[in-house]
C-alpha cells in the first residue's frame, strides 16, 4: 500500500514586489518542495489578506500580478500543484463564517497582530481600538479557513505565524467537537535552515527597511543595488572579513559550496570590494536571468496569467466545494425537505435524552444531560477544556452510572436511577 499523501499549504500576501530575500527565504524552497513525491502542494495568493493592509486597488492588482508571475517564473508548475487566488474561492469566505461561529472572541483578543495595535494605542493614550478594523481582528479566522478548506497537514511558515496555525488548529478542534470529525488539524512547520538574507545595509532584507534588491528588477538596477551594498573601508589588497559581510552572505545564498570557498579565499587575499560585487552580480544574474524572461513575458501578458489562475481556482474548488457542503449539512444549514423534525419518524428519533455542551462566561466548559422531554437531569461543574468535558461525557455514557465522575451534579428532584435509565435509553437508541 502506498503511504498517505501529505498536504502542504502556503499563502502569499499580495502586497509589494518580491525581492531576493523573498526568493531565497520562501519562493525557491517552496518551488523545490513542490516536487516532492507523496505530497500535494497548495500555493495561493492571499489577496483578501492583502486588503487588511492596503486600501489602494491599483496596488493590490499590480502586486497580485507581479507575485503570481514571480512564482511561475521561479518554476512553480501549475499542473503539478494547486495554484490559485484566494478571492476566486467563494468557499473560503463561507468557511470563514462557519469558523467565526466556533471561535471565542477572547481567543482573537490574544492574536499578536491585533494585540500589537492595541498595545501601541494604549501606549499613545489613544482609544484601544483606533485603527483596528474587523479585518485585522478576524485575520486569524480567514487564515484558518484557507488552511482547513484544503485539509492541509503542514504549513511551512516563519516563527511569526506559528500562533495563527495554532489558532487554526483550535478552531478545527472546536468545530469537530461540536459537529463531528470534518476538519484536519494542521501543524506549523518552521524550517530553521532557510537562509535569512541580509539587505543592502546588512540588516535583514525587508521592504520596511528599504534595503532590498528586487528579484526581477531590470538587470541594470540589480547591478546598481548590488554595487550599493554597504562594505567596510578596507582597500584593495587588504584582507577582508567574511564574518558580518552582507555581500558574502548574499553570495553564499546563491553559490555552491565550492564557489563560496573560492570567495572566502579571495577575501583572505584582499579582493577589491568592486570586484567582489561584480562576482556577486554575475552569480545572481546566472540564476535569475533565465527566469526573468518568463517573468517579463507573463507581466506583459496578464491574460495568460489570468487563465492560469482561473484554471487553478477551478481545480481548487473541486476540493473546497464538497467540504463546505458537508459542513453546512453538519451545522444544520440543510435542505428543508430532509430536515429533522419534518416527518413523524424524525420526531421520534429526536425524542431521546441527550448531552448539551457549552462554554460559560467564566471561560470553563460545561455540559448538561437532559431527558427525552428536555428535562434537566445532570449539570456538570466547569472543565478547563472541551476535551476534559468530552471525556467526562464519554465515561458517563460508557459506565451508564453517575459514579464515573465526581464533577457532575444531580438536578433537583432527580434520582441517580433516573439518570442511569436515561443513559441506557440513549445507548439503546444507538446514540
Ligand atoms: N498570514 C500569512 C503571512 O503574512 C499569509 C497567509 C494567509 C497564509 N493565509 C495563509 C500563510 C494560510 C499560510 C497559510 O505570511
Amino acid at each position: 500500500m502506498s503511504a498517505p499523501v501529505v498536504r502542504y499549504l502556503t499563502g502569499i500576501t499580495t502586497t509589494g514586489t518580491p525581492h531576493l530575500g523573498n526568493y531565497v527565504g520562501a519562493i525557491r524552497p517552496a518551488v523545490q518542495a513542490s516536487r516532492r513525491a507523496g505530497t500535494e502542494n497548495f500555493y495561493f495568493l492571499a489577496d483578501y489578506h492583502a486588503l487588511i493592509k492596503c486600501d489602494e486597488p491599483a496596488r493590490i492588482q499590480r502586486s497580485t500580478l507581479e507575485i503570481a508571475a514571480c512564482w511561475l517564473a521561479a518554476g512553480l508548475d501549475p499542473a503539478q500543484v494547486f495554484f490559485y487566488r484566494q478571492s476566486d474561492i467563494p468557499e473560503v469566505t463561507e468557511l470563514t463564517w462557519l469558523l467565526t461561529c466556533v471561535t471565542g472572541k477572547g481567543v482573537l483578543n490574544r492574536a499578536h497582530a491585533y494585540k500589537a495595535q492595541v498595545d501601541k494605542n494604549t501606549a499613545a493614550g489613544a482609544d484601544v481600538d483606533a485603527d483596528v478594523t474587523m479585518g485585522l481582528f478576524m485575520y486569524p479566522v480567514l487564515m484558518a479557513a484557507d488552511i482547513l478548506m484544503f485539509k492541509a497537514h503542514r504549513i511551512p511558515v516563519g516563527r511569526d505565524q506559528i500562533q495563527h496555525i495554532e489558532m487554526a488548529r483550535d478552531m478545527a478542534q472546536s468545530f469537530n467537537h461540536l459537529y463531528g470529525e470534518h476538519l484536519v488539524l494542521p501543524e506549523a512547520e518552521v524550517d530553521e535552515s532557510v537562509a535569512l538574507l541580509p539587505g543592502l545595509d546588512g540588516r535583514k532584507m525587508s521592504k520596511s527597511y528599504d534595503n532590498v534588491i528586487g528579484l526581477f528588477a531590470p538587470r541594470e538596477q540589480v547591478r546598481k543595488s548590488i554595487f550599493s551594498i554597504v562594505t567596510d573601508s578596507r582597500a584593495p589588497g587588504e584582507p577582508k572579513e567574511v564574518e558580518g559581510s552582507a555581500l558574502f552572505q548574499i553570495y553564499q545564498a546563491f553559490a555552491s559550496a565550492e564557489e563560496t570557498a573560492q570567495l572566502r579565499q579571495a577575501y583572505a587575499e584582499g579582493i577589491a570590494w568592486s570586484e567582489a560585487k561584480q562576482m556577486l552580480f554575475d552569480r545572481i544574474d546566472r540564476e535569475i536571468a533565465p527566469m526573468r524572461a518568463r517573468y517579463d513575458h507573463l507581466v506583459a501578458h496578464p491574460d495568460e496569467l489570468e487563465r492560469i489562475l482561473q484554471a487553478g481556482a477551478a481545480k481548487a474548488r473541486e476540493r473546497a466545494a464538497p467540504l463546505v457542503r458537508e459542513m453546512r449539512e453538519a451545522v444544520g444549514l440543510r435542505n428543508l425537505a430532509t430536515a429533522a423534525g419534518g416527518g413523524k419518524k424524525d420526531k421520534a428519533k429526536a425524542a431521546v435524552p441527550g448531552f448539551k455542551q457549552y462554554r460559560e462566561g467564566d471561560g470553563l466548559f460545561y455540559f448538561k444531560f437532559v431527558d427525552a422531554q428536555g428535562k434537566l437531569l445532570l449539570q456538570s461543574a466547569g472543565f478547563a477544556s472541551p476535551k476534559e468535558a468530552g471525556q467526562a461525557i464519554a465515561s458517563l455514557r460508557q459506565t451508564q452510572a453517575l459514579s464515573a465522575t465526581g464533577l457532575t451534579l444531580l438536578a433537583d428532584g432527580v434520582s441517580a436511577e433516573q439518570v442511569a435509565a436515561a443513559l441506557k435509553a440513549l445507548a439503546d437508541n444507538g446514540n
